[in-house]
C-alpha cells in the first residue's frame, strides 16, 4: 500500500503544524493588516512567527530580528504585546518597517491623507521637475507626472513616511510592465501583450492616480486595524545598517530571523522605484548573500563568513538564556559551521513545507527552522 501523504511528510522530518496548506491559511489571512503595506519577496508569514515565539520564546520580553526585511518579526511581536528591534541594510525595508510599527493619532493620520488625496484632485497635469532617466523609462507620461506631483506634496505632512510608502507601492504598480512580472521587470513594455494572468490582452499601465487613492486608503484602514490589535505599551525600534557592525543594543532574550541566503534575491534591486523615487541611499554593496554576488565557492564562503560575523555581533546583544530561531532553506548545510563558528550551539532543527498543497510536485519548497543559544 503506497504510504499516506502525512507519512511521507513524517519520514522528512516535516512539521506539519507549520506547514499549512492554502487552504489553512489564504493569502488574506497571511497579508492581515499592516502586513501588506507593501510587498516584499522573501517575507516570512506572520503565523509562522507566531507560532516560533510561542514555542521557542513563550517567556521572551523583548526579541531581535538582525534581518528584519518587511518587518513581519517586529509586528508579530508587537501583536502579541512584546518589545521588538528590527535590523535591516536596506533603506527602504527600514522605511517600510518604521510605517508598520510606529503608534498614530488616527484621526490626524486620516485627515492628512484625505486632504493630500485633494490636492492630488486637483491636479493639472504639469509634472514638478524633471524627471530621472529611470523614471522617463519606467513609468508612461501621466504616470510619472502624478507620482512626482504626489512626491512634491509630502513633505507639507506630519506623516510623509506613510505617504512615501503609499507612493513606493503605487510606483510599483504603475511601471511599464506586464502584470505577471512585477518582482523583477528587466525591459518596460511599452506595447500591448498577452497576459498570462488575466488570460487576455493587457495594455502597460499609463496612470497612477487611481493607485495613490487606493493605496492611501487601504494603508490608513491596515493601519486603524493593527492599531486594535497591537500590544498596549509594547513598542518597536528600527535600526538602518550593516548587522556584521551596527550596534543593535542588548538585553534581548529572543532572535527569530530568516536571514538572506546566497544567489536568490537582490533585496535593494527588487524596490528599485522606491530608491529611484524617494531618493533613497542605496547600500547594496553591504548585502549578505545577494543574487547579484553569484554562487562561486569564493561567493558561498564570503556569505559563510559575513554570518558569522552577523550572528557574534548578535550574541553578544543578548541574555545569557535567550533563543535564537532562524528559518531558512540551508540547502547547502551552511548553517551548523555558520553557527558554531559564532560561538551558538544548535538545540534542534527541523523543517516545514511551505505553501503545502495537496499531492507531492515537483519543485516543492521546504524550510529548515534552527534553535540555538
Ligand atoms: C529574507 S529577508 C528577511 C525577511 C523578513 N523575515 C520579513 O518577513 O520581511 C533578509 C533581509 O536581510 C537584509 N540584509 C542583507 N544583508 C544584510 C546586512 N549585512 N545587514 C542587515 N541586513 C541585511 C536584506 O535587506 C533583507 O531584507
Amino acid at each position: 500500500m503506497a504510504p499516506t501523504q502525512d507519512a511521507l511528510y513524517r519520514e522528512l522530518d516535516l512539521d506539519l503544524d507549520l506547514s499549512w496548506s492554502e487552504r489553512d491559511l489564504p493569502e488574506r489571512v497571511r497579508t492581515k493588516h499592516v502586513h501588506r503595506l507593501h510587498p516584499y519577496l522573501g517575507k516570512f508569514v506572520p503565523q509562522l512567527v507566531e507560532a516560533l515565539l510561542a514555542r521557542h520564546l513563550p517567556r521572551a520580553r523583548r526579541v531581535l530580528d538582525p534581518f528584519a526585511g518587511s518587518g513581519t518579526t517586529l509586528v508579530q511581536a508587537l501583536e502579541d504585546g512584546l518589545d521588538a528591534t528590527g535590523a535591516d541594510v536596506a533603506a527602504f525595508n527600514c522605511l517600510l518597517m518604521e510605517v508598520k510599527t510606529r503608534r498614530y493619532n488616527l484621526f490626524t493620520l486620516e485627515r492628512e491623507l484625505r486632504d493630500v488625496l485633494g490636492r492630488l484632485e486637483t491636479f493639472d497635469g504639469e509634472p514638478p521637475g524633471g524627471p530621472s532617466a529611470y523614471v522617463r523609462e519606467w513609468y508612461a507620461p501621466r504616470a510619472t507626472a502624478e507620482l512626482l506631483f504626489f512626491r512634491s506634496l509630502v513633505e507639507d505632512y506630519e506623516h510623509a513616511d506613510v505617504m512615501r510608502v503609499v507612493l513606493a507601492r503605487a510606483a510599483r504598480s504603475a511601471r511599464r510592465t506586464t502584470h505577471f512580472d512585477l518582482d523583477f521587470p528587466r525591459t518596460p513594455q511599452l506595447e500591448e501583450y498577452w497576459c498570462h494572468k488575466h488570460r487576455r490582452t493587457c495594455r502597460p499601465i499609463d496612470r497612477a492616480g487611481h493607485f495613490l487613492r487606493r493605496y492611501a486608503l487601504d494603508t490608513l484602514a491596515r493601519i486603524r486595524e493593527f492599531s486594535r490589535v497591537r500590544g498596549r505599551d509594547a513598542v518597536a525600534g528600527v535600526i538602518h545598517g550593516d548587522v556584521r557592525e551596527l550596534e543593535v543594543g542588548e538585553g534581548f532574550d529572543g532572535v527569530v530571523t530568516s536571514p538572506p541566503y546566497p544567489g536568490l534575491i537582490d533585496y535593494h534591486e527588487q524596490h528599485r522605484y522606491a530608491y529611484e523615487l524617494l531618493g533613497l541611499e542605496d547600500r547594496r554593496e553591504l548585502e549578505l548573500g545577494a543574487a547579484a554576488g553569484g554562487t562561486s565557492a569564493a561567493a558561498i564562503a564570503a556569505y559563510a563568513d559575513g554570518m558569522v560575523a552577523a550572528f557574534e555581533n548578535v550574541r553578544a546583544a543578548l541574555t545569557p538564556r535567550a533563543r535564537v530561531v532562524i528559518v531558512i532553506n540551508d540547502r547547502r548545510d551552511l548553517y551548523p559551521e555558520i553557527l558554531e563558528r559564532a560561538g551558538l550551539a544548535v538545540e534542534t532543527r527541523y523543517r516545514r513545507h511551505v505553501n503545502r498543497r495537496t499531492g507531492r510536485r515537483a519543485g516543492e519548497f521546504f524550510e529548515d527552522i534552527i534553535v540555538a543559544r
